[in-house]
């Protein structure tokens, strides 16, 4: 594993660094934030795979004001690639309030999320529903922008519904309240995560405003994310989903892959992670089994693998199943397309 570790190091560093308004980010594909997965182990190891950056999950202000102890722990940052901690709320004083207690832990900047379509966020007026009252959108960015010294980002839908796109009015808010940069996720809040992205409509307002864009959505494959890069008018491109299938993919622009046999040595760096991140064993038992089977996906006999590592309880045989599974996986393909994949989310 340390030869792996060595060698992944050796080529992450040639990745070029990437400023976008005045933040240097180690290259120009920076890691979603996932809620439930991008823990602070795993956006080390996504940093450890060249993540240009990473963001946190959305964390509550609410909580974090009311110092709910377990949402304060999730503001810790490890060994992370221009971390970024993602608030959300309703209410502009209370997110500026968030946000100084959240840059105290030495978040690079703060994004606010203005995308998240569960239910429970936006039925409080919070995540996409802030797209629905921009004078409240405006009135955040410039509450929090107000309140910190670090750069502040938003992170959007396309707008509420395909007769409701307003995400270029988002953008010209943020450019005039000073946001550093907009995250554009290509679909609408109706969509959930159905059908594609729109790209043309993330292309066209990035090519129209001076505020950088960061472009999101479905790039699932190293071919697809060269090609954006040949052609794109965005700053930087965001990635979900892809990483949790082949966190190589951060590779993508210097033509260097790893095996499918290293996402054995992937899952021994998670988990030596979990342990210096003195997580429990049933978490760390959890974890394992859900990364394992998002790094099967695709892969011939996923799906035994996935039985097999959903039934076992013992942490050693869930480890030796893995060690086991994706070396002898070597010179398969993994199928990176695949619509139904984590068909649910915070954004
Ligand atoms: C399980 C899951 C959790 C998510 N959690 C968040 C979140 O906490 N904050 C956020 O802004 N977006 C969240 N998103 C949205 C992603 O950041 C991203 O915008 C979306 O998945 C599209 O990118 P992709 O096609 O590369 O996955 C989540 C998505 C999924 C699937």
């Amino acid at each position: 594993m340390k030869k792996f570790i060595e060698d992944l190091t050796n080529i992450t560093g040639q990745l070029k660094p990437s400023l976008i308004g005045s933040i240097n980010f180690k290259s120009k594909l920076i890691m979603a934030p996932l809620a439930g997965i991008t823990t602070s182990p795993f956006r080390e190891l996504m940093s450890t795979c060249g993540a240009g950056g990473v963001v946190t999950e959305l964390i509550s202000s609410h909580a974090i004001t009311h110092s709910n102890q377990k949402t304060l722990n999730m503001l810790r940052l490890g060994d992370e690639a221009i971390p970024a901690i993602q608030l959300f709320g309703n209410s502009p004083e209370m997110m500026a309030t968030a946000a100084i207690i959240a840059a105290k832990y030495g978040a690079k900047y703060i994004d606010i999320n203005m995308g998240c379509p569960v239910k429970k966020v936006t039925s409080r007026g919070a995540g996409a529903a802030l797209m629905k009252t921009p004078a409240i959108a405006a009135e955040m960015i410039r509450q929090v922008k107000k309140s910190i010294s670090i750069p502040v980002t938003i992170k959007i839908r396309l707008g509420q519904n395909e007769d409701k796109i307003n995400a270029e009015e988002i953008v010209k808010i943020a450019q005039e309240e000073g946001a550093e940069f907009v995250t554009i996720h290509g679909r609408t809040l109706n969509q959930g995560y159905r059908g594609n992205a729109n790209w043309d409509i993330i292309e066209n307002i990035a090519s129209k405003y001076q505020i950088p864009i960061v472009g999101n959505g479905d790039l699932f494959s190293s071919e697809k994310i060269k090609s954006r890069l040949k052609i794109t008018n965005c700053k930087a491109l965001m990635l979900g989903r892809g990483p949790l299938k082949n966190p190589f993919l951060f590779l993508a622009e210097l033509d260097h892959n790893f095996g499918i046999k290293d996402y054995s040595s992937l899952i021994e760096i998670l988990l030596s992670k979990m342990v210096a991140a003195n997580y429990n064993d049933k978490l760390i038992i959890t974890n394992i089994k859900k990364h394992a089977v998002w790094l099967s996906s695709g892969l011939p006999g996923a799906s035994k693998f996935r039985y097999n590592v959903f039934t076992e309880h013992s942490l050693t045989k869930i480890m030796n199943l893995a060690l086991a599974f994706f070396p002898s996986n070597e010179n398969s393909e993994q199928i990176t397309e695949d619509e139904s994949f984590l068909a649910g989310g915070h954004g």
